[in-house]
Protein backbone atom coordinates (compact mmCIF):
# COMPACT_ATOMS: atom_id res chain seq x y z
CA UNK A 1 0.00 0.00 0.00
CA UNK A 2 3.39 2.25 0.44
CA UNK A 3 3.24 2.43 -3.15
CA UNK A 4 -0.37 4.09 -3.22
CA UNK A 5 -0.64 7.68 -3.76
CA UNK A 6 -2.92 8.71 -0.97
CA UNK A 7 -4.86 12.19 -0.81
CA UNK A 8 -5.57 13.38 2.47
CA UNK A 9 -5.39 10.12 3.64
CA UNK A 10 -7.11 8.66 1.56
CA UNK A 11 -5.64 5.70 -1.32
CA UNK A 12 -6.43 6.55 -5.02
CA UNK A 13 -7.78 2.61 -4.70
CA UNK A 14 -10.25 3.58 -2.60
CA UNK A 15 -11.50 6.34 -5.12
CA UNK A 16 -11.08 4.59 -7.90
CA UNK A 17 -13.11 1.47 -6.63
CA UNK A 18 -15.64 3.75 -5.04
CA UNK A 19 -16.52 6.01 -7.72
CA UNK A 20 -14.58 4.46 -11.00
CA UNK A 21 -12.40 6.10 -12.92
CA UNK A 22 -11.96 8.91 -14.70
CA UNK A 23 -12.60 11.03 -12.09
CA UNK A 24 -11.74 14.68 -10.77
CA UNK A 25 -9.91 14.53 -7.07
CA UNK A 26 -9.97 17.40 -5.07
CA UNK A 27 -7.82 17.87 -2.21
CA UNK A 28 -10.09 19.90 -0.28
CA UNK A 29 -7.79 21.38 2.59
CA UNK A 30 -5.56 22.31 -0.34
CA UNK A 31 -8.11 23.88 -2.15
CA UNK A 32 -9.15 25.80 1.32
CA UNK A 33 -6.09 27.04 1.83
CA UNK A 34 -5.91 28.62 -1.25
CA UNK A 35 -9.37 31.08 -0.71
CA UNK A 36 -7.56 31.22 3.06
CA UNK A 37 -4.53 32.66 1.93
CA UNK A 38 -5.63 35.16 -0.59
CA UNK A 39 -7.73 36.48 2.11
CA UNK A 40 -5.25 37.07 4.51
CA UNK A 41 -2.38 38.10 2.74
CA UNK A 42 -4.57 40.79 0.17
CA UNK A 43 -4.88 43.28 3.09
CA UNK A 44 -3.67 46.94 3.21
CA UNK A 45 -3.60 49.35 5.60
CA UNK A 46 -4.49 51.92 2.73
CA UNK A 47 -7.17 50.27 1.08
CA UNK A 48 -10.14 48.00 1.27
CA UNK A 49 -9.58 44.73 -0.27
CA UNK A 50 -11.69 42.41 -1.78
CA UNK A 51 -10.85 38.96 -3.14
CA UNK A 52 -13.29 37.89 -6.11
CA UNK A 53 -13.22 33.93 -7.02
CA UNK A 54 -13.47 33.54 -10.79
CA UNK A 55 -15.43 31.00 -11.13
CA UNK A 56 -15.45 30.12 -14.12
CA UNK A 57 -11.92 27.97 -13.22
CA UNK A 58 -14.49 25.95 -11.86
CA UNK A 59 -17.42 26.59 -10.83
CA UNK A 60 -19.92 23.91 -8.77
CA UNK A 61 -22.34 25.06 -5.81
CA UNK A 62 -19.39 23.29 -3.42
CA UNK A 63 -17.07 25.59 -4.30
CA UNK A 64 -19.24 27.85 -4.50
CA UNK A 65 -20.37 27.60 -0.60
CA UNK A 66 -16.60 27.18 0.26
CA UNK A 67 -15.95 30.63 -1.36
CA UNK A 68 -18.61 31.96 1.09
CA UNK A 69 -16.96 29.74 4.26
CA UNK A 70 -13.93 31.73 3.54
CA UNK A 71 -14.97 35.41 3.09
CA UNK A 72 -14.42 35.59 -0.95
CA UNK A 73 -16.50 37.40 -3.41
CA UNK A 74 -17.39 35.71 -6.58
CA UNK A 75 -17.10 37.00 -10.17
CA UNK A 76 -19.76 35.24 -12.50
CA UNK A 77 -19.67 35.75 -16.60
CA UNK A 78 -22.91 33.89 -17.43
CA UNK A 79 -26.26 33.77 -16.38
CA UNK A 80 -25.67 29.72 -15.54
CA UNK A 81 -22.85 30.67 -13.17
CA UNK A 82 -25.24 33.47 -11.17
CA UNK A 83 -27.50 30.44 -10.80
CA UNK A 84 -25.10 28.49 -9.55
CA UNK A 85 -23.78 30.72 -7.06
CA UNK A 86 -27.14 31.54 -6.01
CA UNK A 87 -28.45 28.19 -5.37
CA UNK A 88 -25.60 27.75 -3.41
CA UNK A 89 -26.63 30.47 -1.42
CA UNK A 90 -23.90 33.19 -1.84
CA UNK A 91 -24.85 36.56 -1.27
CA UNK A 92 -25.70 38.43 -4.57
CA UNK A 93 -24.51 41.74 -3.52
CA UNK A 94 -21.08 39.86 -2.98
CA UNK A 95 -21.51 38.97 -6.70
CA UNK A 96 -20.05 40.47 -9.74
CA UNK A 97 -20.96 39.94 -12.74
CA UNK A 98 -18.74 39.80 -16.06
CA UNK A 99 -18.81 38.90 -19.32
CA UNK A 100 -18.80 41.11 -23.05
CA UNK A 101 -22.06 40.04 -24.23
CA UNK A 102 -24.39 39.46 -21.38
CA UNK A 103 -27.49 39.04 -22.99
CA UNK A 104 -30.82 41.21 -21.83
CA UNK A 105 -32.11 37.88 -20.34
CA UNK A 106 -28.88 37.66 -17.81
CA UNK A 107 -28.59 41.28 -17.34
CA UNK A 108 -32.45 41.06 -16.10
CA UNK A 109 -31.54 37.91 -14.41
CA UNK A 110 -28.82 39.64 -12.63
CA UNK A 111 -30.52 42.69 -11.67
CA UNK A 112 -33.83 40.37 -10.39
CA UNK A 113 -31.30 38.85 -8.23
CA UNK A 114 -29.77 42.44 -6.87
CA UNK A 115 -26.30 41.70 -7.79
CA UNK A 116 -24.05 44.13 -6.56
CA UNK A 117 -21.50 44.99 -9.53
CA UNK A 118 -21.96 44.95 -12.92
CA UNK A 119 -19.06 45.17 -14.60
CA UNK A 120 -19.94 46.95 -18.35
CA UNK A 121 -17.59 45.71 -20.95
CA UNK A 122 -18.52 47.94 -23.97
CA UNK A 123 -20.10 51.37 -24.39
CA UNK A 124 -23.33 49.16 -25.86
CA UNK A 125 -23.92 47.19 -22.89
CA UNK A 126 -23.33 50.30 -21.07
CA UNK A 127 -25.82 52.72 -22.55
CA UNK A 128 -28.39 49.52 -22.57
CA UNK A 129 -28.16 49.11 -18.73
CA UNK A 130 -28.86 52.86 -17.89
CA UNK A 131 -31.81 52.71 -20.57
CA UNK A 132 -33.50 50.23 -17.98
CA UNK A 133 -32.23 51.12 -14.46
CA UNK A 134 -34.65 53.84 -14.32
CA UNK A 135 -36.93 51.22 -13.69
CA UNK A 136 -35.14 49.02 -11.00
CA UNK A 137 -36.07 49.33 -7.32
CA UNK A 138 -32.24 49.00 -6.21
CA UNK A 139 -28.69 50.73 -6.88
CA UNK A 140 -26.42 48.40 -8.72
CA UNK A 141 -22.19 49.37 -8.69
CA UNK A 142 -21.00 49.76 -11.91
CA UNK A 143 -17.18 49.24 -12.83
CA UNK A 144 -16.09 49.75 -16.40
CA UNK A 145 -13.96 46.88 -18.16
CA UNK A 146 -10.93 48.72 -19.40
CA UNK A 147 -8.29 47.04 -21.32
CA UNK A 148 -5.20 48.89 -20.52
CA UNK A 149 -2.95 47.36 -23.40
CA UNK A 150 -0.51 45.49 -21.04
CA UNK A 151 -0.53 41.90 -22.45
CA UNK A 152 1.18 38.93 -20.56
CA UNK A 153 1.44 35.97 -22.46
CA UNK A 154 3.58 33.66 -19.37
CA UNK A 155 6.78 34.35 -19.34
CA UNK A 156 6.69 37.51 -21.47
CA UNK A 157 4.62 40.90 -21.59
CA UNK A 158 4.22 43.95 -23.81
CA UNK A 159 2.38 47.46 -23.57
CA UNK A 160 0.77 48.01 -26.96
CA UNK A 161 -1.40 51.15 -27.43
CA UNK A 162 -3.06 49.00 -29.87
CA UNK A 163 -5.98 46.80 -28.88
CA UNK A 164 -8.33 44.49 -31.12
CA UNK A 165 -9.26 42.61 -27.90
CA UNK A 166 -13.02 41.69 -27.64
CA UNK A 167 -12.95 42.16 -24.06
CA UNK A 168 -13.12 46.06 -22.55
CA UNK A 169 -12.91 49.19 -23.70
CA UNK A 170 -9.67 50.92 -24.61
CA UNK A 171 -7.74 53.24 -22.04
CA UNK A 172 -6.90 55.45 -25.05
CA UNK A 173 -10.64 56.20 -25.97
CA UNK A 174 -10.79 58.38 -23.23
CA UNK A 175 -13.44 60.59 -24.77
CA UNK A 176 -15.63 57.75 -25.14
CA UNK A 177 -15.19 56.19 -21.46
CA UNK A 178 -15.83 59.44 -20.23
CA UNK A 179 -19.11 60.23 -22.12
CA UNK A 180 -20.31 56.87 -21.03
CA UNK A 181 -19.24 57.72 -17.16
CA UNK A 182 -21.34 60.84 -17.18
CA UNK A 183 -24.06 59.14 -18.56
CA UNK A 184 -24.08 56.40 -15.81
CA UNK A 185 -23.75 59.28 -13.17
CA UNK A 186 -26.66 60.83 -14.49
CA UNK A 187 -28.33 57.52 -14.30
CA UNK A 188 -30.42 56.68 -11.19
CA UNK A 189 -29.64 53.46 -9.20
CA UNK A 190 -25.91 52.89 -11.01
CA UNK A 191 -23.24 53.92 -8.62
CA UNK A 192 -20.04 54.31 -10.78
CA UNK A 193 -17.50 52.97 -8.91
CA UNK A 194 -14.33 52.94 -10.80
CA UNK A 195 -12.37 50.22 -13.51
CA UNK A 196 -11.46 46.85 -14.19
CA UNK A 197 -8.50 45.21 -16.05
CA UNK A 198 -7.41 42.09 -16.99
CA UNK A 199 -4.34 40.83 -18.43
CA UNK A 200 -3.95 37.94 -18.96
CA UNK A 201 -3.35 33.87 -17.78
CA UNK A 202 -0.84 32.24 -16.10
CA UNK A 203 1.30 35.00 -15.49
CA UNK A 204 4.52 34.58 -13.96
CA UNK A 205 6.31 37.64 -13.39
CA UNK A 206 5.19 40.13 -10.69
CA UNK A 207 6.00 43.10 -13.00
CA UNK A 208 3.35 42.09 -15.32
CA UNK A 209 1.32 43.47 -12.57
CA UNK A 210 3.12 46.33 -11.46
CA UNK A 211 3.43 47.32 -15.25
CA UNK A 212 -0.66 47.41 -15.37
CA UNK A 213 -0.87 48.78 -12.32
CA UNK A 214 1.24 51.71 -12.96
CA UNK A 215 -0.42 52.17 -16.46
CA UNK A 216 -4.31 52.33 -15.07
CA UNK A 217 -2.26 54.82 -12.21
CA UNK A 218 -1.59 57.07 -15.39
CA UNK A 219 -4.88 56.31 -16.60
CA UNK A 220 -7.24 57.32 -13.59
CA UNK A 221 -4.80 60.58 -13.66
CA UNK A 222 -5.54 61.61 -16.80
CA UNK A 223 -9.36 60.58 -16.43
CA UNK A 224 -9.26 63.04 -13.37
CA UNK A 225 -7.45 65.55 -15.13
CA UNK A 226 -9.05 66.04 -17.86
CA UNK A 227 -12.49 65.57 -17.12
CA UNK A 228 -12.52 65.51 -13.44
CA UNK A 229 -13.52 62.14 -13.13
CA UNK A 230 -12.72 60.50 -9.49
CA UNK A 231 -12.06 56.62 -9.05
CA UNK A 232 -12.97 54.83 -5.78
CA UNK A 233 -12.44 51.21 -7.21
CA UNK A 234 -9.89 49.66 -9.47
CA UNK A 235 -10.01 45.96 -9.79
CA UNK A 236 -7.07 44.25 -11.65
CA UNK A 237 -7.61 40.83 -12.48
CA UNK A 238 -6.62 37.70 -12.19
CA UNK A 239 -4.05 35.51 -14.28
CA UNK A 240 -1.39 34.16 -11.40
CA UNK A 241 0.22 31.22 -12.55
CA UNK A 242 0.41 28.02 -11.21
CA UNK A 243 2.64 24.83 -10.93
CA UNK A 244 1.57 22.65 -13.67
CA UNK A 245 5.31 21.21 -14.36
CA UNK A 246 8.71 21.58 -13.21
CA UNK A 247 9.30 24.36 -15.47
CA UNK A 248 6.75 26.62 -13.84
CA UNK A 249 7.58 28.78 -10.38
CA UNK A 250 4.32 30.54 -10.06
CA UNK A 251 4.78 33.84 -7.58
CA UNK A 252 3.86 32.72 -4.12
CA UNK A 253 0.53 34.25 -3.03
CA UNK A 254 2.19 36.53 -0.22
CA UNK A 255 4.03 38.13 -2.86
CA UNK A 256 1.38 38.73 -5.41
CA UNK A 257 -0.79 39.86 -3.11
CA UNK A 258 1.65 42.74 -1.79
CA UNK A 259 3.30 43.28 -4.95
CA UNK A 260 -0.44 44.37 -6.34
CA UNK A 261 -1.23 46.36 -3.02
CA UNK A 262 1.90 47.94 -3.20
CA UNK A 263 1.87 49.05 -6.64
CA UNK A 264 -1.40 50.57 -6.18
CA UNK A 265 -0.08 52.61 -2.50
CA UNK A 266 2.56 54.02 -5.09
CA UNK A 267 0.01 55.13 -7.98
CA UNK A 268 -2.13 56.51 -4.91
CA UNK A 269 0.29 58.73 -3.29
CA UNK A 270 1.95 59.50 -6.84
CA UNK A 271 -1.29 60.99 -8.37
CA UNK A 272 -3.19 61.82 -4.98
CA UNK A 273 -5.97 59.36 -6.62
CA UNK A 274 -9.14 59.11 -4.49
CA UNK A 275 -8.62 55.13 -4.79
CA UNK A 276 -10.43 53.31 -1.80
CA UNK A 277 -10.53 49.76 -2.36
CA UNK A 278 -8.76 46.96 -4.63
CA UNK A 279 -10.23 43.86 -5.88
CA UNK A 280 -8.37 41.10 -7.58
CA UNK A 281 -9.74 38.00 -9.77
CA UNK A 282 -7.84 34.80 -9.18
CA UNK A 283 -9.57 31.54 -10.39
CA UNK A 284 -6.78 29.11 -11.94
CA UNK A 285 -4.59 29.74 -8.89
CA UNK A 286 -7.44 28.68 -6.00
CA UNK A 287 -8.07 25.36 -7.83
CA UNK A 288 -5.52 24.40 -9.87
CA UNK A 289 -3.27 22.92 -7.68
CA UNK A 290 -6.00 20.97 -5.43
CA UNK A 291 -7.38 19.13 -8.75
CA UNK A 292 -6.40 16.05 -10.16
CA UNK A 293 -7.54 13.70 -12.51
CA UNK A 294 -7.47 9.59 -12.09
CA UNK A 295 -7.23 7.56 -15.16
CA UNK A 296 -7.48 3.85 -15.48
CA UNK A 297 -5.01 2.86 -18.23
CA UNK A 298 -6.08 0.33 -21.17
CA UNK A 299 -4.56 -0.81 -24.03
CA UNK A 300 -1.17 0.35 -24.97
CA UNK A 301 1.46 0.19 -28.33
CA UNK A 302 4.44 0.93 -29.56
CA UNK A 303 4.84 2.66 -32.83
CA UNK A 304 8.51 2.96 -34.59
CA UNK A 305 8.71 6.61 -32.43
CA UNK A 306 6.47 6.41 -29.40
CA UNK A 307 5.14 3.95 -26.58
CA UNK A 308 1.95 4.88 -25.94
CA UNK A 309 -0.45 4.12 -23.16
CA UNK A 310 -4.20 4.89 -23.28
CA UNK A 311 -6.57 5.70 -20.59
CA UNK A 312 -10.06 5.86 -20.04
CA UNK A 313 -10.72 9.48 -20.56
CA UNK A 314 -8.98 12.07 -22.28
CA UNK A 315 -9.67 15.95 -24.58
CA UNK A 316 -13.34 15.55 -23.13
CA UNK A 317 -12.33 15.59 -19.49
CA UNK A 318 -9.36 17.80 -20.18
CA UNK A 319 -9.21 19.72 -23.46
CA UNK A 320 -5.92 22.17 -22.41
CA UNK A 321 -3.51 19.98 -23.68
CA UNK A 322 -5.57 20.11 -26.94
CA UNK A 323 -6.39 23.61 -27.02
CA UNK A 324 -3.24 25.14 -25.39
CA UNK A 325 -0.77 22.49 -25.62
CA UNK A 326 -1.03 23.11 -22.18
CA UNK A 327 1.76 20.40 -20.21
CA UNK A 328 0.92 18.33 -17.38
CA UNK A 329 2.71 15.92 -14.89
CA UNK A 330 1.76 12.17 -14.03
CA UNK A 331 2.35 9.35 -12.39
CA UNK A 332 1.15 5.57 -12.36
CA UNK A 333 -0.44 6.29 -9.00
CA UNK A 334 -0.31 2.72 -7.93
CA UNK A 335 3.48 1.74 -7.98
CA UNK A 336 4.61 5.57 -6.81
CA UNK A 337 8.06 3.96 -5.88
CA UNK A 338 8.88 2.31 -8.56
CA UNK A 339 12.25 3.59 -10.04
CA UNK A 340 12.20 2.12 -13.74
CA UNK A 341 11.12 4.80 -16.33
CA UNK A 342 10.44 4.55 -19.83
CA UNK A 343 9.01 7.47 -22.08
CA UNK A 344 5.57 7.30 -22.61
CA UNK A 345 2.84 8.89 -24.77
CA UNK A 346 -0.29 9.14 -22.64
CA UNK A 347 -2.87 9.32 -24.76
CA UNK A 348 -6.44 9.98 -24.24
CA UNK A 349 -9.57 7.53 -25.94
CA UNK A 350 -11.38 10.33 -27.99
CA UNK A 351 -11.59 9.89 -31.88
CA UNK A 352 -9.29 12.27 -32.39
CA UNK A 353 -5.24 12.40 -33.07
CA UNK A 354 -4.93 15.67 -31.15
CA UNK A 355 -5.99 13.74 -27.94
CA UNK A 356 -2.65 13.48 -26.58
CA UNK A 357 -2.80 14.23 -22.96
CA UNK A 358 1.23 14.30 -22.32
CA UNK A 359 3.29 13.65 -25.01
CA UNK A 360 6.16 12.66 -23.08
CA UNK A 361 5.66 11.54 -19.78
CA UNK A 362 8.59 9.28 -17.66
CA UNK A 363 6.76 6.53 -16.86
CA UNK A 364 6.98 2.98 -14.94
CA UNK A 365 5.69 0.24 -17.90
CA UNK A 366 2.28 0.00 -16.97
CA UNK A 367 -0.09 -2.69 -17.75
CA UNK A 368 -3.98 -2.68 -18.09
CA UNK A 369 -5.85 -1.64 -15.12
CA UNK A 370 -3.20 0.86 -13.46
CA UNK A 371 -4.40 4.21 -12.41
CA UNK A 372 -2.68 6.71 -13.85
CA UNK A 373 -2.99 10.31 -12.30
CA UNK A 374 -2.77 13.34 -13.97
CA UNK A 375 -2.15 16.66 -11.55
CA UNK A 376 -2.83 19.92 -11.45
CA UNK A 377 -6.11 19.73 -13.41
CA UNK A 378 -8.60 21.36 -10.82
CA UNK A 379 -8.84 24.72 -13.24
CA UNK A 380 -10.78 24.69 -16.69
CA UNK A 381 -10.55 20.80 -16.79
CA UNK A 382 -14.39 19.73 -15.07
CA UNK A 383 -15.54 23.30 -16.66
CA UNK A 384 -14.22 23.16 -20.41
CA UNK A 385 -15.58 19.31 -20.16
CA UNK A 386 -17.49 17.93 -23.03
CA UNK A 387 -19.60 14.55 -23.82
CA UNK A 388 -17.47 14.40 -26.90
CA UNK A 389 -17.86 11.19 -28.62
CA UNK A 390 -20.62 10.88 -26.06
CA UNK A 391 -18.33 9.84 -23.23
CA UNK A 392 -20.26 10.47 -19.51
CA UNK A 393 -18.71 13.46 -17.80
CA UNK A 394 -16.37 12.00 -14.80
CA UNK A 395 -17.84 12.45 -11.48
CA UNK A 396 -16.01 14.97 -8.70
CA UNK A 397 -14.99 13.96 -5.62
CA UNK A 398 -13.27 16.16 -2.52
CA UNK A 399 -10.83 14.60 0.07
CA UNK A 400 -10.35 15.96 3.37
CA UNK A 401 -9.62 14.88 6.43
CA UNK A 402 -9.46 10.89 5.53
CA UNK A 403 -12.96 11.31 4.11
CA UNK A 404 -14.21 11.47 0.44
CA UNK A 405 -17.27 13.06 -0.95
CA UNK A 406 -19.37 13.32 -4.02
CA UNK A 407 -19.82 16.37 -4.92
CA UNK A 408 -20.73 15.86 -8.71
CA UNK A 409 -22.07 12.53 -10.06
CA UNK A 410 -20.72 10.76 -12.50
CA UNK A 411 -22.83 11.52 -15.95
CA UNK A 412 -24.48 8.14 -17.03
CA UNK A 413 -25.61 7.05 -20.90
CA UNK A 414 -29.59 7.86 -19.61
CA UNK A 415 -27.83 11.73 -18.26
CA UNK A 416 -26.24 12.01 -22.59
CA UNK A 417 -29.51 11.69 -23.41
CA UNK A 418 -31.52 13.89 -21.23
CA UNK A 419 -32.36 16.69 -23.34
CA UNK A 420 -33.18 15.17 -26.71
CA UNK A 421 -36.38 15.57 -27.98
CA UNK A 422 -38.49 13.34 -30.29
CA UNK A 423 -40.69 14.80 -32.97
CA UNK A 424 -43.31 13.10 -35.44
N1 LIG B 1 -10.97 37.84 -14.40
C1 LIG B 1 -11.26 37.93 -15.71
C2 LIG B 1 -11.90 39.12 -16.23
C3 LIG B 1 -10.94 36.87 -16.57
O1 LIG B 1 -11.21 36.98 -17.86
C4 LIG B 1 -10.33 35.71 -16.05
C5 LIG B 1 -10.02 34.57 -16.92
C6 LIG B 1 -10.07 35.65 -14.66
C7 LIG B 1 -10.39 36.75 -13.87
C8 LIG B 1 -9.43 34.46 -14.00
O2 LIG B 1 -8.18 34.20 -14.53
P1 LIG B 1 -7.25 33.05 -13.85
O3 LIG B 1 -6.86 33.56 -12.50
O4 LIG B 1 -8.09 31.84 -13.76
O5 LIG B 1 -6.14 32.89 -14.81
N2 LIG B 1 -9.60 28.43 -20.34
C9 LIG B 1 -8.29 29.00 -20.17
C10 LIG B 1 -8.31 30.18 -19.23
C11 LIG B 1 -9.22 31.31 -19.67
C12 LIG B 1 -9.22 32.45 -18.70
C13 LIG B 1 -10.24 33.45 -19.05
N3 LIG B 1 -10.35 34.53 -18.13
C14 LIG B 1 -7.34 27.93 -19.66
O6 LIG B 1 -7.77 26.81 -19.47
O7 LIG B 1 -6.16 28.20 -19.51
Amino acid sequence: MEDMLQIQGVTVKELADTYGTPLYIYDQNALEEKMEEYVRYFQSSAFETEVLYASKAFCIQEVVRLAKKHHLSLDVVSGGELYTALQAGFDPQKIHFHGNNKSMQEIQEALQAKVGTLIVDNVMEGEYLCSIMKDQAYDVHVLIRVNPGVEAHTHEYIVTAHDDSKFGISIHEKEQLAQLIALFQKTDHILFDGFHAHIGSQIFEPQAFETEVEVMGQFLWDMQQTYGIETKCLDVGGGFAVHYTSDDAPIPIPTVAQTILRACEKQKTKYHLPLEKILIEPGRSIVAEAGMTLYTVGFQKQTPHRHYVFVDGGMSDNIRPALYQAKYRCAIANRMNEQKKIPTCVAGKCCESGDVLIEEADLPETKPGDLLIVYTTGAYGFSMASEYNRLCRPAVVFVKDGKSHCVVKRETYQDLLRGECTFE
